[in-house]
């Protein structure tokens, strides 16, 4: 081997969003606006919490840092997500008043994912959906912390979508097939993210998205963005390529383990700051106009 050869999804993805570089449109500029309509509501900016799981007391404090998060969630007014856990876990999410969606796991126990579902309606929930990404396993299906997991059809997806009132989110779509699939069976958002790198090689979510963009056009599918968010500019570029919203992740936890909920709000304060300086200074002033041909690649496009 003549280079050094790199599988791991979050490497590219990361390399990939380094690669896009802005302009400047500061005639006529304005200081931005970084508040979102999603799905009926306002937002005051389009950064999300991540669908965490098995988060437990940071620092000795009282709550765990899914609570912890959830109430920064609510304080900064964004939306919120969780991942997988039980109703009682959910129940003290749904109570921080955060609006929050709830990410359940595609459990091979159908009758759980059912409950799970239906639970998360009945007290509260702003929406729900599920990480269609967690099925496959180095021996087959998966198994995620003693669960066994199972492959979603489309019409398994359809029938949760027809169960609830709620808006119902797909996360883990990476190709244009999955997000028509979405679009048909009725989701109204989706996430485009390789879960933090489970698939080798898997193709950066912003090298994508905008051919999903193309393929949603005219349907009524919100798209988040997941996978290496870390700051302003990397929620600046999803969004010029095509996102709604963007949901930071593990870049959020040093701030969650050492201040919690202070931790969390400086966080993703700072990040939004830092997305609105650089809309100030591309001529974006607000997230609707953001005009994508403000971005330069200096890697090749697909
Ligand atoms: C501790 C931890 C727990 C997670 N639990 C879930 C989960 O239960 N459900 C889910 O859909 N994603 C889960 N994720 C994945 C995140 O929602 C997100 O897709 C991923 O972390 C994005 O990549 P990033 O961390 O590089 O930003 C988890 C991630 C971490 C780090």
């Amino acid at each position: 081997m003549s280079y050094e050869r790199v599988s791991d999804a979050n490497v590219i993805t990361e390399k990939y969003m380094d690669s896009i570089l802005f302009e400047e449109r500061l005639i006529d500029s304005a200081v931005a606006d970084t508040s979102i309509e999603f799905l009926g509501e306002l937002f005051d900016s389009p950064i999300m919490t991540p669908a965490f799981s098995h988060l437990g007391q940071f620092g000795g404090r009282e709550k765990t840092g899914l609570e912890e998060y959830s109430i920064a969630a609510k304080e900064l007014n964004i939306l919120n997500f969780c991942g997988m856990m039980e109703n009682d876990g959910f129940k003290k999410l749904a109570d921080t008043g955060a609006k929050t969606v709830r990410i359940v796991k595609p459990y091979a126990d159908n009758a759980k994912v059912r409950d799970q579902m239906q639970y998360a309606e009945s007290v509260g929930a702003f929406g729900i959906g599920m990480d269609i990404d967690h099925i496959f396993g180095e021996n087959g299906l998966d198994v995620v912390v003693g669960e066994l997991m199972a492959q979603q059809t489309s019409d398994m997806l359809r029938s949760y979508v027809e169960m609830t009132n709620l808006p119902f989110v797909v996360k883990g779509v990476l190709s244009v097939a999955d997000a028509v699939k979405c679009a048909d069976i009725g989701a109204k958002a989706i996430i485009v993210s390789h879960h933090h790198g489970r698939l080798p090689y898997a193709v950066p979510p912003m090298m994508i998205l905008p051919e999903i963009k193309e393929a949603l056009k005219g349907k009524d599918v919100k798209i988040i963005v997941d996978c290496g968010i870390a700051s302003g500019a990397d929620v600046f570029k999803a969004l010029a390529l095509g996102a709604d919203a963007c949901a930071v992740g593990r870049s959020m936890m040093p701030a969650l383990e050492m201040d919690g909920v202070e931790g969390v709000k400086n966080f993703i304060t700072k990040v939004n700051n830092e997305l609105r300086y650089i809309m100030s200074f591309t001529g974006s002033s607000d997230t609707k106009s953001i005009d994508p041909s403000v971005l330069h690649f200096t890697e090749k496009r697909f």
